[in-house]
């Protein structure tokens, strides 16, 4: 990688829009900080990135993502601590994520500096932006998109890397309702399953405008051939506890994105002495288990949506109801010792936050 810029410019607001936030009723993703950080790749290199105030980009029609969907992104969080101090989690997870997406999709690594870096002088500079009350965050959106203006089809030589900021409350506010799919797939071996490509979610609008025209929230995807397999559930890796082990499906397929916040469970459940198995799950297993009355909670996990819970599962004509999540011994411990670090109340001992 060459050209790798140290020095951030920053061209600050003449006047904040903060003022057109109610802090007290956040939404997820409605409302954008004052600024955001851009950066160009041009000629095998990145150029000095910038952080300006938010605003509109001007692009050509025939920029080369909008045609054919070389663009990836990814998703962090930053809180206040009890100090007030503005803390990111696992942002080097995320770094390293994103370019993993950008190898499979031929696009350019992203500097360190620019990614991290650049993303605490952004949140740094925004920092009265990041809400307080729990089970709010400011949410960061990093992304970049190939900008060449061509629309013959070959791996784009220009790319913009941004990222913008948005003060958010929780993605789900109620426990979700989840149809099993039968039909349609995410994702299947050798794909993009396991990046955070645009085209990933891109897909899933159909299907999930199905299933809710049929009354649920979301779709636990299924693997193609079967449609046995469990995957992912719309936006969240899947978790499911039975008896006293907790299961998900294990990332070795290219078919399920490693998230942060899956990664942080399964390490926080571990060192809470529970038995977490990362493995192929078949919705058989959980139907089965239900009938045995070993189903005892699930849930999504993800950046956006924190801990999910599931409310009830349908595949194929059957509903099985999950118990009331009031009960659920797992999730809500696991909720609380994640909020706990998120929100830096207690020592930090894997070294997952870092303060810009
Ligand atoms: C996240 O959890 O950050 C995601 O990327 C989900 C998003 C599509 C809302």
């Amino acid at each position: 990688m060459s050209g790798t810029p140290t020095k951030i410019n920053i061209k600050k607001v003449e006047k904040s829009r903060i003022g057109e936030v109610d802090f007290a009723n956040i939404q997820f993703g409605k409302k954008y900080s004052d600024h955001m950080l851009v950066a160009h790749y041009e000629n095998g290199a990145w150029l000095q990135p910038e952080i300006v105030p938010y605003g509109d980009l001007a692009l050509s029609p025939a920029t080369t993502f909008i045609h054919y969907g070389q663009s990836i992104f990814e998703g962090v969080k930053a809180y206040k601590n009890p100090q007030g101090e503005p803390i990111i989690f696992r942002p080097e997870e995320n770094w390293k994520r994103m370019n993993r997406s950008a190898h499979r999709m031929a696009m350019p690594d992203v500097p360190r500096e620019i990614f991290v870096e650049g993303m605490k002088a952004l949140v740094d500079l925004d920092r009265d932006w990041i809400p307080t009350s729990e089970d709010t965050a400011l949410y960061i959106r990093p992304f970049m998109f190939a900008t060449d203006e061509f629309i013959g089809v070959k791996p784009a030589e220009k790319f913009t890397f941004m990222i913008i900021t948005s003060p958010s409350g929780p993605y789900y506010s109620k426990p979700v309702s989840i149809y099993v799919s039968d039909s349609y797939v995410r994702a299947f071996p050798g794909g993009i399953g396991f990046t955070k490509a645009a085209g990933n979610y891109g897909m899933s609008m159909y299907p999930t405008q199905e299933v809710r025209k049929m009354g649920y929230d979301q779709i636990l995807w299924t693997d193609g051939f079967t449609h046995k397999k469990v995957q992912e559930i719309g936006t969240m890796n899947f978790f499911v506890v039975i008896g006293d082990k907790v299961l998900t499906p294990d990332i070795d397929h290219d078919t399920i994105l490693a998230g942060v916040t899956r990664d942080s469970v399964i390490t926080l459940l571990k060192e809470k002495g529970i038995t977490v198995e990362e493995r192929e799950i078949d919705i058989d297993e959980i139907m089965e288990a239900n009938e045995k009355g070993l189903l005892r909670e699930a849930f999504g996990t993800g950046t956006a949506a924190s801990i999910a819970p599931i409310a009830s599962l349908t595949y194929e004509n059957k509903t099985v109801n999950l118990p009331p999540m009031e009960t659920w011994a797992v999730a809500n411990a696991l909720k609380a010792t994640l909020s706990d670090i998120r929100y830096g109340r207690v020592a930090d001992t894997h070294g997952w936050t870092e303060k810009v």
